[in-house]
């Protein structure tokens, strides 16, 4: 067993400049930071919502180990088999049972080193779910058992549940990481208790419009309630968002964090 961990969380992917920003600066960040695992949020990736099973064989081409999602994970049909046959594309652990796919997993890496990865959606703000908190603490405690690296994509519109949430599992699981409202913050942390924290990790794709959509379409959204004629992506300033962590693999703590955000 190693050491340490190196992980790289990297923040919704959002349409096609999310994956042309992916596609140029993944494979250099993974040998950069000599990377032993990498989580990607992929709820946006298709035309801004939803993930199709192509583009999840090209993330996972790319060097990805594991898919996360959120609220817009189910929205395209044809991901429900692969979701169903997958481990390493989640959606959120806390939706009804009987939902496709898995929330969580174990991902075995080189020289016998596991790690596990749950996802959650919170729900101030966001459709109705089964409750992040009692749900997410009962599965980490189950996945603690195979490995003490346990990370959490928490999907979830509002800092203070995220925040909270990160507190009430500090000890737990080392890091929570919060995705969804596509813009980072600067609060990345390790709380007493050795688990990581960053309200938001942020959006990996064009930063030119609003969380992703193109400016005009965004607004338009506001003023009349419904999109424009068709819903259309941002284009211009491309930039990844992601964190980097380095875990001690005995305990689980995490020693470091670090925000990255950087252009093509
Ligand atoms: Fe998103
Ligand atoms: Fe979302």
């Amino acid at each position: 067993m190693q050491d340490t961990l190196n992980i790289l969380f990297v923040g919704d992917v959002v349409g096609k400049p999310g994956m042309e920003v992916l596609r140029h600066l993944l494979p250099g960040l993974l040998l950069k930071f000599r990377i032993d695992f990498c989580l990607v949020n992929g709820e946006n990736v298709d035309g801004g919502k939803g993930i199709s099973p192509k583009l999840f064989e090209e993330m996972r081409t790319l060097g990805v180990d594991v898919v996360t999602g959120g609220n817009h994970s189910l929205y395209r049909d044809k991901i429900l088999p692969v979701m169903e046959e997958s481990p390493s594309l989640l959606r959120p652990f806390n939706y009804p049972s009987g939902t496709p796919g898995y929330g969580s997993g174990v991902f075995d890496l080189k020289l016998r080193d596991r790690v596990a990865v749950l996802n959650l959606q919170g729900r101030a703000f966001m459709p109705l779910t089964d409750c992040p908190f009692q749900t997410g603490r009962e599965e980490m405690k189950r996945l603690s058992t195979y490995t003490k690296t346990v990370l959490v994509d928490f999907h979830a519109e509002a800092t203070a549940e995220k925040m909270a949430f990160a507190r009430y599992v500090d000890g737990l699981c080392s890091a929570v990481i919060g995705t969804h409202t596509h813009v980072q913050t600067a609060d990345e942390m390790i709380l007493p208790g050795g688990t990581a924290y960053m309200t938001d990790v942020g959006m990996t794709g064009a930063h030119s419009g609003v969380i992703g959509l193109d400016t005009e379409n965004a607004i338009h959204r506001f003023l009349y309630v419904r999109h424009g004629k068709q819903a259309t992506l941002a284009k211009e300033d491309l930039r990844l968002s992601a964190v980097l962590l380095e875990i001690e693999t005995q305990t689980g703590r995490t020693l470091r964090i670090e925000r990255l955000q950087l252009s093509p």
